[in-house]
């Protein structure tokens, strides 16, 4: 509603995150759905380097890591100039990001950075403006927020305090060029194990695997649920894949040591040699 000024954006639909934003879009003006991953399942993220921009789209909408079906952008689209606004929720301060090559970087913090019920937007300041979509809300337009210090409304003041420990933790470890590496060495040990594994493999095209949320499967719904019981037995938490898709996935954020990766694909090891 900030930045849809001509009533025209265009939407890269890359799972249920990205169709959602689209569908909401599409009660404000023309969304048009410029590239999509839906004929596979969302199980990549599509060619963006050459993409129908529309002349007098307001902005190209992408969700940046798809935290249902495990896929990344590891390069941007190139939006031939238009404002680039990314949902960054399941990715934020996963690694460094060079927020010059976006408009407008969004999400909630509930993934690696605190509490659900705060949200942080970072906003290129050109495009904090009074010109909005007619009918915004008061609440809802940034320039209000950017002129009350973010203080407009009563913040949820303990989310932040949360927020604040986390990013004081990320600075202890290193910064985003620490947390980019590990993360990358926990990812290497699972997505290794899926590649050489006879009994489960991953969803998603390798180029475009996520370092957060990894997919994968059996191949046998009755085994898949077999294994998810078993594994919240052994005290692995949460790995029964999103409603919608099925089979498993392990959500990996900042947070989760090198050891719970280690001791997941010791656990999926086990679970191989027993069920071949
Ligand atoms: C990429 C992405 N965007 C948006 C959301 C929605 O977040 P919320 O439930 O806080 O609205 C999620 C939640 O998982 C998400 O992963």
């Amino acid at each position: 509603m900030n930045l849809m000024k001509n009533k025209v954006a265009d939407y890269i639909i890359t799972g249920q995150w990205a169709k959602k934003a689209y569908q909401e879009a599409q009660m404000y003006g023309k969304a048009n759905a410029i590239a999509s991953s839906a004929d596979k399942t969302f199980s990549y993220i599509p060619d963006c380097s050459d993409l129908p921009i529309s002349e007098d789209a307001d902005y190209v909408y992408i969700c940046e890591n798809n935290t249902i079906y495990g896929t990344k952008f590891k390069e941007l689209p190139n939006t031939k100039g238009k404002t680039l606004v990314a949902d960054v929720s399941s990715c934020f301060l996963s690694e460094p990001v060079d927020v010059t090559k976006y408009g407008v970087i969004y999400g909630g913090v509930q993934k690696n950075i605190g509490p659900a019920g705060v949200v942080i937007v970072i906003i290129r300041e050109d495009l904090i403006t009074e010109d909005v979509l007619e009918g915004t809300p008061t609440m809802l337009r940034y320039k209000i927020h950017a002129d009350a210090k973010s203080l407009y409304n009563t913040p949820p003041a303990y989310g932040i305090y949360i927020c604040g420990k986390v990013f004081k933790w990320i600075k202890e470890m290193g910064g985003l060029e620490a947390m980019k590496a590990h993360n990358e060495k926990k990812a290497k040990i699972l997505y290794d194990f899926l590649d050489e594994s006879k009994l489960f493999k991953g969803t998603v095209e390798k180029k475009d695997r996520s370092l957060m949320n990894v997919p994968f499967v059996t191949g046998n719904e009755e085994l898949d649920a077999k294994f998810v019981k078993e594994a919240k037995e052994a005290g692995f938490e949460n790995l029964k894949g999103h409603r919608s898709v099925g089979g498993m996935r392990a959500s990996i954020y900042n947070a989760m040591p090198i050891e719970g990766v280690e001791k997941l694909v010791e656990f999926m090891k086990k679970f191989e040699a027993e069920n071949m």
